[in-house]
């Protein structure tokens, strides 16, 4: 199988590429990002050397400069994207542009060059705030209720369109809050554990409340793994942690597994908008195979240390200076 990842240097889309590699042989992967703040080759440098693989960067939003570097390819995984909510709200224009305008794009190619399959990675958040007790399945109205999640349900409306109109054969992912290793230090796992292990402040949105369901990267990666080797065309799929969790209850565990004292932790005012709830139900990709297997105990002890073992990783970037730092080697 030869395969396109955008967005591949980011958090979820360097595992899977790493994923892919290890598991199978003779399968090549090209990797086009745009290497914005959220992209870092760094999490990719165990896939430099191997020859089945290959870096372009590139905007998805440049379509005539992509569709000449896909040649040769025949299944597309979309993972690009601004990913960032409280970034959404302070400026939603480039999440149209990346997340709509750019599946748009990575549709027409997939369409006119005939490729194989096109896997959108969605997420949750389309399905809006949960109500208690309430669980989301793929039939589910969106309900988004954020420029982030706005311009991402957008976009999966998008595929299934073209599901409908051309026949494209395309999947959806719609995945829960993913966490692990080499995730950008401004997301609420990272972010709290790399305080927590400098002694700064945790701040914590609102009451603390809010539930999220928590999947370790490398089980959405065996997710999508199945949704490309066994998912149905035009279909949907789910993917839960299967682990709802308060906020406060996270960051009570990260305290914990860093031996921190809990006043550490700081209420701050909500985020707007902010959903209470996501939850859904994972029935259909079970029904393909999958399950999550790495529990919450697990994942977040491994996440923890992870961090713990790799200050240069995201100190740098905590500091601002991997924006210069990928400048000199990108440029
Ligand atoms: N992180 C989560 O908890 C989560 C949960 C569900 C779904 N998702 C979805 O999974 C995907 C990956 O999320 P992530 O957390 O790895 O995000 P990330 O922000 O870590 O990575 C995004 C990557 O996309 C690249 N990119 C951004 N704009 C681009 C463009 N115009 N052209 C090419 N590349 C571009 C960035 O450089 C970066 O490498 C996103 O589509 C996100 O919506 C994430």
């Amino acid at each position: 199988m030869n395969i396109v990842v955008t967005g591949g240097a980011g958090f979820i889309g360097s595992h899977f590429i790493k994923h892919i590699l290890r598991k199978y042989s003779g399968y090549k992967i090209l990797n086009i990002d745009k290497l914005t703040y959220a992209g870092n080759p760094e999490n990719l440098e165990e896939a430099e050397d191997n020859p089945d693989y290959t870096f372009v960067k590139e905007d998805i939003c440049s379509k005539r400069i992509i569709e000449k570097v896909v040649e040769g390819y025949d299944v597309i995984v979309n993972f690009a994207a601004e990913s960032h909510v409280d970034r959404s709200i302070e400026e939603p224009e480039v999440f149209l542009k990346t997340d709509v305008m750019g599946t748009f794009n990575l549709l027409e190619i997939c369409r006119t060059a005939g490729f194989k399959k096109y896997i959108q990675i969605s997420t949750d958040e389309t399905y809006g705030s949960a109500g208690g007790g309430e669980t989301f399945s793929e039939e589910s109205p969106l309900n988004p209720s954020n420029p982030y999640s706005a311009s991402k349900a957008a976009a999966d409306l998008l595929v299934l369109s073209y599901s409908k109109t051309y026949k494209l054969p395309v999947n959806i992912a719609r995945s829960t809050n993913n966490y692990g290793p080499n995730q950008y230090p401004e997301k609420f796992i990272p972010l709290f554990v790399t305080n927590a292990i400098e002694d700064k402040p945790l701040p914590l949105y609102g009451d603390g409340k809010n539930v999220r369901d928590w999947l370790f990267v490398e089980d959405n990666c065996r997710g999508i793994d199945v949704i490309l080797h066994k998912g149905i065309d035009g279909e949907i799929y789910n993917i839960a942690g299967e682990n709802e969790r308060e906020n406060i209850f996270i960051a009570k565990k990260i305290i914990e597994c860093l031996d921190k004292s809990e006043q550490l932790i700081k209420p701050v005012k909500d985020r707007p908008g902010h959903d209470r709830r996501y939850s859904i139900s994972c029935g259909k990709i079970k029904g393909l195979g999958w399950k999550p297997e790495v529990s919450l105990e697990d994942g977040l002890r491994l996440t923890v240390d992870w961090y713990k073992t790799h200050p240069q990783w995201w100190k740098k970037i905590k500091s601002g200076e991997f924006l210069e730092y990928y400048k000199k080697h990108y440029k």
